[in-house]
């Protein structure tokens, strides 16, 4: 049998540890963290992503800031806005929506903002901190999958993991938090030579690459933990579209110990470790440990 890891409800119980801490910031040091969102331009799906970063910012008793620009945003404006929250106390949190017009060069944005609100942890300082074994923030996708991995499986000691696909979102940052929990972590990619072969070795499977069902059973070690972070929309026989992932889902079943379903896996849990960073970030900026607020 395999495991179907169901990740709505694990962002639920990371949302509520979440609203938990607010509540506790709030009563014991007066501090309420705040989460700003800046979106430029009018890209349908970013919007449904920032619509739903505010609401859930909102439920756990945080302060949301939106700041929504015009696609002809120039970057000293951006520069400028980015600048304003870096100074502004209420705001504990920084995320910058991506991808970004053309004319912008994102990543001088990115490093602009101050390192300790970066709650996506895409700030190179925060990148290098994640690879030298500092305090840092952590990119949310890869956090969310790293805590469902140590929920199924505890210790990640010794165990072989292999994440498909080589961002600088997931992938990188991925290998990170694997190997700084004694994994031994290959990054495979699309140049990587006898792919089966390498995916059949691995205790965990992270599937990061955006091509629709690429994994198939075969290619997965019986027993295997299998984390799929695609999301590809598909066209179906009849002419309409459904979400699948980077794993063949059905040929997974029987095959791996457990998998995360897409949609209902790796989705939900990134803006439950976004609201999650955000508290983090307050705590840190505040010199307040977070288990004392539990
Ligand atoms: N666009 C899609 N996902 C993300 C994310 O996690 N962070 C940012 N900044 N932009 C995104």
């Amino acid at each position: 049998m395999t495991t179907r890891i169901d990740g709505k409800a694990f962002a639920e119980r990371v949302r509520e540890q979440v609203a938990h801490d607010v509540a506790a910031l709030q009563a014991q040091h007066q501090l309420t963290p705040g989460l700003a969102v800046v979106l430029v331009g009018e890209d349908p799906a970013s919007e449904v992503y920032v619509r739903n970063k505010g609401k859930q910012t909102a439920a756990a008793g945080m302060h949301s800031v939106e700041r929504k620009l015009p696609a002809n945003t120039s970057q000293d404006e951006l520069m400028t806005v980015v600048a304003a929250l870096n100074d502004d106390p209420t705001v504990n949190g920084i995320l910058v929506q991506l991808p970004l017009p053309e004319h912008i060069d994102a990543d001088a944005v990115i490093n602009a903002i101050s390192q300790a609100k970066d709650v996506d942890g895409f700030h190179l300082t925060n990148i290098g901190m994640l690879w030298s074994g500092g305090e840092s923030m952590v990119p949310c996708t890869p956090l969310g999958c790293l805590m469902m991995l140590r929920d199924q499986l505890g210790d990640l000691s010794g165990k072989r993991a292999l994440i498909l696909g080589r961002s600088n979102i997931v992938g990188k940052p991925m290998a990170a938090l694997l190997l700084a929990q004694s994994c031994t972590v290959t990054i495979a990619h699309s140049r990587t030579l006898d792919l089966a072969e390498r995916c059949r070795e691995a205790d965990i499977l992270i599937a990061a690459v955006g091509r629709p069902e690429m994994v198939k059973g075969e290619w997965i070690k019986p027993g295997a933990v299998v984390i799929d972070v695609g999301i590809n929309r598909i066209e179906t026989a009849d002419g309409k579209t459904r979400l699948v992932g980077d794993v063949d889902f059905e040929s997974a079943q029987g095959v791996a110990d457990a998998i995360t379903p897409v949609p209902g896996g790796v989705g939900p849990m990134t803006i439950a470790c976004l609201l999650d960073n955000t508290v983090t970030a307050t705590c840190r900026q505040h010199q307040i440990a977070r288990e004392s607020l539990r």
